[in-house]
């Protein structure tokens, strides 16, 4: 079985040279038809492949930042809150929202969040079960459970019909997760949220700055809460923060958890009895010298997507004749934009004759050396920590102590045909940060050469099964 290709039958054919009317620089050595899996020579060969470690390197650090971090550093005051008010306040304009309050981490904002839109004992949170854990498993600490949704298979985002069939009398909030990047469709969610009463929490972890009909990621539901740890698309080492319009979410999020900031936020009247200890017990307060990082990051970050855009964008556009992989990505008419965080297209098996998307990327992977990936966040709802884990051990799981007897959690969920296959059906693209066409014609080529070779792809597999 061969994939009709049109622009690099040069893989087909074994052709060594640059191909005419294409960008980039083909070296002598690649080309060649034999897959590197099966002892070919690669399209980028083991002496080449440290030049290419540049293009991966995340976050990008600058002179900036590592003077900002060292001021922070040699003052000794990184446990203060000045600085980070600095950041939220000029974070909060750059994302567009009244208030903003930073945390030592994503999951630590999310709590916050939660508990800001008033989750608390004996309610429900919906979540997509594809995302990473921390987008729902802190709600279980407020006394809540965390019922499932299924994902949209085409966006790998929350689906809004599977979000409403999962509504209960007890559901409180819906956490939509920007995943991969990839704006949610919050128009129908924002319209289901409010026909049952329920709030919205953004996870805008992977989606810093990404656009959703022109608005920004983050200022469309209720608040917004995020991850800017070093591997996100805002990246200032450990770090999290919570967005919001709502002056009293914001309240609440400090009541939380920011005690040095309550007495700011709250009259005399309103501490008297508490004084200004944190509801939830917790010390929120970010790390000042992340928060200065933070400064710095903000002035250069949207220039720094404008080019990893332009790079996924001419890697995308350059394997667009592969049928079977699709790039994931919001409907461009420039009022939606992804955030960049380790983006993801969809592997079709049928395109490629059976072979499964990790025999794909295996042999993507042996002929660039690195930058693909197999799949996505497994599905959350098949981990027993959110229904039945006795967490406290006194034979009490939290998502059964809120529940009439006799109704168990898992069918509070059931089963999500989509989140259940999806991982088969994705794939991990390599994660450009800089735009250099030649390296990236490269994984291009590597795509193209692979897709090429799928009779000699499903031989492997079937040698690896009787081995
Ligand atoms: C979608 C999502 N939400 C929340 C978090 C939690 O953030 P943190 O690791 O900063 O606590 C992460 C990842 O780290 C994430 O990927």
């Amino acid at each position: 079985m061969k994939q009709s290709i049109n622009r690099r039958d040069f893989v087909k054919t074994g052709a060594t040279a640059a191909v005419a009317g294409f960008a980039g620089c083909m070296t002598a050595t690649a080309g060649a038809g034999k897959l590197a899996l099966l002892g070919g020579t690669p399209v980028v060969g083991k002496a080449e492949a440290p030049a290419y470690r540049s293009l991966f390197k995340w976050p990008i650090v600058n002179e900036a930042m590592r003077k900002a971090n060292d001021r922070v550093l040699c003052s000794g005051n990184m446990s203060g809150t000045d600085i980070a008010d600095e950041f939220e306040k000029k974070f909060a304009a750059w994302n567009g929202t009244k208030y903003a309050s930073s945390a030592p981490n994503g999951t630590a904002s999310l709590i916050a969040a939660f508990y800001a839109v008033g989750l608390g004992p004996g309610d429900e949170l919906i979540c997509p079960s594809i995302t990473y854990w921390a987008s729902c498993l802190g709600a279980i600490h407020l006394g809540a459970s965390v019922v499932f949704a299924d994902i949209n298979p085409d966006t790998l985002t929350l689906d809004p019909a599977s979000f409403e069939a999962h509504i209960t009398p007890r559901t409180k909030a819906v956490v939509p997760v920007h995943v991969y990047g990839q704006p949610c469709d919050m128009d129908p969610i924002m319209a289901i949220a409010k026909k049952h009463g329920i709030k919205v929490v953004e996870d805008v972890s992977h989606a810093q700055g990404g656009l959703y009909k022109g608005r920004k990621l983050g200022t469309i539901g209720d608040c917004g809460a995020m991850s800017l740890m070093t591997g996100k698309s805002f990246a200032i080492g450990e770090g999290g923060m919570f967005v919001t319009n709502d002056r009293e979410l914001y309240r609440r999020v400090v009541r939380w958890g920011q005690y040095e900031r309550i007495k700011r936020n709250f009259s005399a009247e309103e501490i008297a009895l508490t004084n200004n200890l944190p509801f939830g017990g917790v010390k929120n307060r970010l790390n000042q010298c992340s928060a200065a990082i933070g400064i710095e990051q903000l002035k250069k970050y949207d220039s720094e997507c404008a080019e990893i855009e332009k790079a996924m964008l001419y890697y995308h556009k350059g394997i667009e004749d592969v049928k079977g992989i699709r790039m994931i990505y919001p409907k461009w008419d420039k009022s939606n934009k992804a955030g960049w965080y380790y983006s993801r297209s969809l592997y079709s098996p049928e395109a490629f004759g059976g072979v499964k998307v990790e025999t794909f990327v295996t042999a993507l992977n042996k002929e660039v050396g690195r930058g693909f990936d197999v799949g996505c966040n497994f599905p959350l709802h098949t981990s027993s920590i959110f229904d039945d884990a006795d967490i406290f051990g006194n034979g009490k799981p939290p998502a059964k102590r809120n529940l009439p007897d006799g109704v168990s959690p898992k069918a509070l969920t059931g089963r999500l045909p989509v989140a259940e296959s999806i991982l088969s059906r994705v794939i991990g693209d390599p994660s450009f940060k800089h735009f250099d066409a030649p390296k990236i014609d490269m994984f291009i080529e590597a795509v193209h050469k692979v897709a090429a070779n799928v009779d000699a792809l499903r031989e492997w597999e079937r040698k690896q099964k009787k081995a």
